[in-house]
């Protein structure tokens, strides 16, 4: 929660008490009781036969209703995706989450992954992925009718879980109701533990039909309502997916859908998956920040928690080979400046402390739980698992793409047609202008990475040798850390600027010896921000990625994935910097 807004909320015994509402948060017969009574209990994986279960919650609080739903994934395999919307228009520190949390005895692991992500410091949303237990939650730091035009899903259950009718007026207003048939279904069920007259009413007029449930404590009675005379969901169809590109991007596309039970296919000319771009030999997974633009470092800052969290949870499993996590020494240049976001996160020490007390030169910052990916272990361990659930054609090219009725004809280098019913690009630059008609927006950017022994006498290498000297260290030295989304004179600065150059300032008499280097083209587009979206009916690009394709590519892969599901996020307002339509003749 941002530092000026006063806390609002304490903690009494296991409760929490607002004292601006004068309520608490769960009833007296004790949160978890509750929850599971009113809410929980309700929701049946089995009943509904689609890809996943979306579920939406209006008022998050401490999040008892979503951890109680955890416990009961906690023994099963659930087969099922499970999707957990949340709002949240005031959220809880996490210190006080931790507390609350632990108190009531909730799983230790799921309460630190939590936290690990939970970082809401501007309105909008941040994904946090069990990805152990199948369980996405989509947390919204915002009113729920901030977001609701921009979204378009339906919804399987609604938990009504504001404060009640009688202090909060407006969450139970006709207009909430509308917007929750909206997102509604034949089978939606909406859950609440509020009786009073005007919730009854709202939900007849939207044509639920509401049923009394026996209470519990002192209540006498929950509501569940259910949809009456709604349009049917579409089923899910069995589609053709096909990939084009096997950088990080295409890859990583691949990995969600096939996570999420969809057939792909994956494309790519050469006969290496990761052999264009994504081949730098150790690739940074950080923090990236856009000195002018709010939006769009809120978008960075969502796409690097989601990276870091999926990263880590790759550590645990067979994929674990080429990441290593570690923090890192940030040393921005000379009278750099980071905006009102950077310094934000600073003040909050979200991600990032002022200062490492070992450290020769005062400017300079600590970024928290970054990951160094060795591409080549990457994607030999990526190409082994995906090749049981992705059929690859390797050493294939696509030379044109064409559209027939409502499917894809992709046409090979050999004159071959490729059939689809659903096609991702994910090319980086190198065909961008026949598969993306009329595109001059793709441009080939050299890059070079310069391997550097470590600094003498500091216990702070450069990356590049911890892979190459087997180095275990903590922490590691990277350069500034802006992202490129601006057009700005002052980041015109070649991009392969030795290191040399780059650190002299801030390690004086120390040297810098070159060991070797490598150089790669990356693509970019003229504003520097990626290329992602819709650019005709099931036609996606996830591409133009920059210099931080591996931050950027795990978030844009999975909502890929989720839109390919029928979740449909892609009108969210901090998406809107990358939409693909920004440039019109695409
Ligand atoms: C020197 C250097 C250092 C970098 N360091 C970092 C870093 O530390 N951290 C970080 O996050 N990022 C880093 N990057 C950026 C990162 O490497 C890229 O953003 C990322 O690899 C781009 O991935 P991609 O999948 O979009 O493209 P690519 O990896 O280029 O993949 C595109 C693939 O599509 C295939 N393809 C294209 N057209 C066709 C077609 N018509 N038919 C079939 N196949 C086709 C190509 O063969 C290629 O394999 C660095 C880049 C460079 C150059
Ligand atoms: C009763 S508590 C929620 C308890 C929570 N569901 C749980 O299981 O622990 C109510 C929460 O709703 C939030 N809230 C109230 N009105 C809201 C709105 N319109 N949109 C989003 N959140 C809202 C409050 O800030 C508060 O955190």
């Amino acid at each position: 929660m941002p530092q000026n807004e006063k806390n609002n909320y304490k903690l009494i015994g296991n409760n929490l008490f607002s004292s601006d509402y004068k309520e608490f948060y769960k009833s007296e017969v004790g949160p978890r009781l509750e929850s599971r009574h009113v809410f929980v209990r309700h929701v049946d994986a089995k009943k509904l036969n689609q890809h996943s279960i979306n579920i939406l919650e209006i008022g998050f609080g401490p999040g008892t209703n979503f951890f109680e739903l955890l416990e009961t994934f906690k023994d099963k395999k659930n087969k099922e995706e499970l999707n957990y919307f949340a709002f949240e228009k005031n959220p809880i520190d996490k210190k006080t989450i931790k507390k609350y949390l632990t108190k009531l005895n909730f799983n230790k692991k799921n309460i630190n992954f939590f936290l690990d992500s939970y970082e809401p410091v501007e309105k909008g949303l941040i994904v946090i992925n069990f990805f152990h237990l199948k369980v996405n939650l989509f947390f919204f730091y915002g009113e729920f009718l901030d977001f609701v035009e921009q979204l378009f899903f339906k919804v399987d259950y609604f938990f009504l879980d504001p404060f009640s009718p009688r202090v909060n007026t407006d969450a139970w207003s006709m207009k909430t109701f509308q917007n929750i048939k909206k997102l509604s279904h034949q089978k939606s069920i909406i859950l609440t533990y509020s009786v009073a007259k005007v919730v009854q009413e709202n939900l007849l007029s939207i044509g639920f039909k509401v049923d009394l449930q026996a209470g519990i404590g002192k209540k006498k009675n929950n509501l569940l309502a259910t949809a009456i005379n709604q349009h049917s969901i579409e089923p899910i169809k069995k589609k053709k997916i096909v990939i084009i590109g096997a950088g990080i991007s295409g890859i990583l596309c691949a990995y969600f859908l096939s996570f999420s039970g969809f057939e792909v296919t994956l494309i790519d000319s050469n006969s290496k998956i990761m052999s264009e771009a994504s081949s730098v030999p150790v690739a940074m997974v950080r923090p990236y920040f856009s000195p002018k633009d709010k939006i769009y470092n809120y978008f960075l800052f969502t796409s690097f928690l989601f990276a870091s969290n999926f990263y880590k949870y790759l550590k645990k499993t067979n994929l674990k080979t080429g990441i290593k996590k570690h923090d890192s020494i940030f040393i921005p240049s000379k009278n750099f400046k980071f905006g009102e976001f950077f310094e934000k996160l600073l003040n909050e020490k979200k991600l990032i402390n002022s200062s490492d007390k070992n450290f020769v030169d005062g400017h300079h910052f600590l970024l928290k739980n970054n990951f160094s990916i060795y591409t080549k272990k990457f994607s030999e361990v990526m190409y082994k698992n995906l090749k049981e659930k992705v059929s690859f054609q390797l050493g294939v090219k696509i030379k044109k793409v064409n559209r027939k009725a409502d499917k894809y004809e992709l046409l090979r280098q050999d004159d071959k047609v490729i059939q689809a019913d659903v096609v991702i690009y994910a090319g980086g630059f190198k065909s961008s202008r026949t598969i993306l008609k009329n595109s001059k927006l793709l441009k080939p950017s050299i890059g070079q990475q310069d391997f550097i022994k470590s600094f003498d006498g500091f216990s702070l290498p450069y990356l590049g040798d911890m892979y190459l000297n087997k180095l275990d260290a903590k922490k590691f030295i990277i350069g500034s850390t802006y992202h490129d989304g601006v057009t700005d004179d002052r980041y015109k600065e070649h991009d392969s600027q030795t290191l040399g150059d780059k650190f002299s300032n801030f390690f004086r008499d120390i040297e810098l010896k070159k060991l070797g280097s490598w150089s790669s083209i990356r693509s970019i587009t003229p504003d520097r921000r990626p290329l992602f979206g819709v650019i005709k009916p099931n036609f996606f690009v996830a591409t133009g990625l920059g210099s931080s394709g591996f931050t950027l590519a795990p978030i844009l892969a999975f909502l890929i994935t989720k839109k390919i599901q029928g979740v449909d996020l892609f009108g969210l307002y901090q998406f809107s910097k990358i939409d693909a339509k920004r440039y019109k003749k695409n």
